[in-house]
């Protein structure tokens, strides 16, 4: 096949920017490796099959039932050729002998039974299977939602948002089909194999293995399919995650490509990777449109050759003629579920992949357990932050901090300072606990972090980033986020404090516009004056900002700083900042570089000092505003 796009290797996946924003990523995640491995050798790995066991567990009665059902199901289809049977041999020669239709009308009534039978069992069994499977998801689901809660913000770090919104949807979807159909399929297929093959070789043995000669043909052909489908569909994987993830960045990052005129490029690596998509699609195709066909053709020989054994036996009345209607009838559902175990086989693909992912996922502990045996900070929470000798490295071998050791005074303010990458960040999540540190001790009060339960130290220690996530809802639900039973006189306080009252009431429907509606739409800033808001209202012993006032423009920023005097007064703050305007107000300044404090003092005397990197940076400060 000749394009005239330039081809890209297929390992080679685009040139798409990887960054932490572009999280969507994640949908399309390619870990078919591993998966397909396991697809290929058609079981499910040690976690999945946990889940699996456990999920199951509840249904154990439930699904013998099912099972129940589902043979009884069967066993009324298979009855009906062999009544036929009956009523060829049995029913017609009494008409025929003495005008008897008795025989023929009973036998015909046994069909109908059967036939009646055949249909409630179904009704019944997806009835009873729709609920079972449906409560089987919610769990899934419920479960799911749980643990992702549940594991620390160093899990979450890592795994992206897209991952987490495939993990509830993409992968739950796959169980579903896999609940919906696999099970009814192969439990039809399996019955309707061995059934038929046993009642073949029960009504003539010699008829029976000339059908079954048909064996070694299906089953080499199924199997041909299994390991060529299975290829196959890592191979699909593969290059659907290619298109997902090209085409979620090209849309996420809309405005660079087109600031930057990429989208001929981006075009033409869409174009590359949705006809690699299309190519490995038609193999899979292609494959089907042989295995279908197959299957058929050999039915239909089979019956051909039953037929001309079978038909030259009954000629010299070896067999009787219902034994041969009875043959070709059975012959004729017998290549059915052949066929449908192909589908089938995707289907457990897909699940048995999915099964693997949200096992992996939820057997990931929290890297920052509950304390056994927690400690209460009695007396309210002074303040108090230290640092013990603590060294921490998120990759192994790589130090962030080597060794901090530092005391913040309960009620003091500090300022952070530093080039980006010194670990000013790391710094504030060891304070808050969303890591805990490699060596040493992050004490609050006295008493390690590690010891205290988490609702006591999220009370006590609140972080402000520059993330300022708001939820769908009022503005007011999202600034007593953190403290719902505030009074709307308590956030006005908030609000009035931080100078965000007159924007918010300026909104069409005041505290009570909804974010997540475009008039509801909040700038940057004004995000963050609410994320302050919602920490002052929570009132914690410790506030860290983190880079928090950096999207604020400079009058915002300057309302913020003279709040921050009353917001700061009587507790601990650590105020990470780029802009040294922000620094004025702090007790103390710390600069850090590569991990390490190396100046440490109060602003005035840093700079009085000259000579060292704050003084330099003052300057530099003061240049910019000249
Ligand atoms: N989740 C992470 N995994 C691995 N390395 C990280 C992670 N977060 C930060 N780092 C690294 O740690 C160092 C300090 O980062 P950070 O604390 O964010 O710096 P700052 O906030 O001072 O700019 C940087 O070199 C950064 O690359
Ligand atoms: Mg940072």
């Amino acid at each position: 096949m000749t394009t005239e796009t330039p081809e890209i290797p297929p390992e080679t996946p685009p040139e798409v920017p990887v960054d932490e924003t572009t999280s969507w990523r994640g949908l399309a995640e390619v870990d078919a490796d591993e998966a397909a491995e396991r697809m290929t050798a058609g079981t499910l790995g040690g976690g999945s099959k946990r889940l699996l066991r456990e999920l199951l567990a509840p249904y154990k009665r439930a699904i013998q039932v099912l099972i129940g059902i589902v043979v009884l199901e069967n066993a009324a289809r298979l009855a009906i050729p062999y009544l036929v049977k009956e009523g060829i041999d049995t029913g017609i020669p009494p008409i025929r002998e003495h005008d008897d239709l008795e025989p023929l009308l009973v036998i015909v009534g046994i069909v109908l039974v059967a036939t009646i039978t055949q249909a409630l069992a179904r009704q019944l069994f997806l009835v009873r299977s729709g609920q079972i499977g449906q409560d089987i998801l919610f769990e899934i689901r419920r479960r799911v939602f749980r643990h992702f809660q549940a594991l620390s913000p160093a899990f979450h770090d890592g795994y992206t948002s897209g991952r987490v919104i495939s993990r509830q949807t993409s992968d739950v979807d796959a169980i579903y089909e896999m609940l919906e159909t696999g099970f009814d399929g192969l439990v039809t297929a399996a019955l309707t194999l061995v059934g038929t093959a046993g009642l073949l070789l029960f009504l003539d043995v010699k008829l029976g293995l000339v059908a079954l000669t048909c064996g070694p043909f299906l089953a080499w052909l199924t199997m041909w399919f299994r390991r060529e489908s299975a290829k196959s569909y890592k191979v699909t994987r593969e290059k659907v995650a290619l298109v997902i993830v090209h085409f979620v960045e090209s849309m996420g990052g809309i405005r660079a490509v087109q600031a930057f005129r990429r989208e001929p490029r981006n075009q033409e690596i869409f174009d590359d990777v949705n006809d690699q998509y299309r190519r490995a699609n038609l193999v899979a195709f292609r494959l089907v449109a042989w295995f279908m066909p197959g299957i058929r053709l050999i039915g239909n020989v089979t019956i051909g050759v039953v037929l001309l054994y079978g038909g030259y036996r009954a000629y010299h009345g070896d067999v009787t003629v219902g034994v041969l209607a009875a043959f070709l009838l059975y012959l004729r559902q017998f290549f059915e579920p052949m066929m449908e175990i192909s589908q089938f086989y995707n289907t457990f693909q897909s699940a048995s992949a999915a099964l693997d992912k949200l096992a992996g996922v939820l057997d990931e502990e929290p890297s920052v357990p509950e304390p056994t045996d927690p400690v209460e900070l009695s007396g309210g929470v002074g303040g108090e932050l230290r640092f013990d000798h603590v060294a921490f490295e998120y990759v192994a071998g790589r130090p962030v901090l080597p060794d901090l050791d530092l005391t913040v005074p309960a009620g003091q303010t500090l300022a952070l300072v530093g080039t980006t990458g010194a670990g000013k960040t790391t710094l504030a999540k060891l304070a808050t606990r969303f890591y805990d540190p490699t060596a040493g001790r992050v004490l609050l009060d006295g008493t390690d972090l590690r010891d205290l339960r988490t609702d006591d130290l999220r009370d006590a220690v609140v972080m402000v980033t520059q993330e300022n996530y708001l939820f769908s809802g009022t503005i007011a639900d999202n600034i007593r986020f953190g403290r719902p039973d505030a009074t709307f006189d308590e956030v006005v306080a908030a609000t009035t404090a931080l100078g965000a009252h007159d924007f918010i009431s300026a909104m069409p429907d005041g505290y009570d516009t909804d974010v997540a509606n475009s008039g509801g739409r909040l700038s940057a800033g004004q995000r963050q004056l609410v994320a302050f808001a919602r920490a002052f209202l929570a009132d914690p012993a410790v506030l860290i900002l983190d880079e928090a006032t950096s999207s604020l423009d400079v009058p915002s920023e300057r309302l913020v700083q003279q709040a921050l005097r009353t917001v700061l007064a009587g507790r601990t703050a650590v105020i990470i900042a780029h802009r040294l305007s922000t620094v004025e107000i702090a007790d103390r300044v710390l600069v850090m570089e590569h991990g390490r404090i190396v100046e440490d003092g109060a602003p005035a005397d840093l700079v009085a000092g000259g000579g060292g990197r704050y003084s330099e940076l003052h300057e530099a400060w003061l240049e910019s505003l000249a």
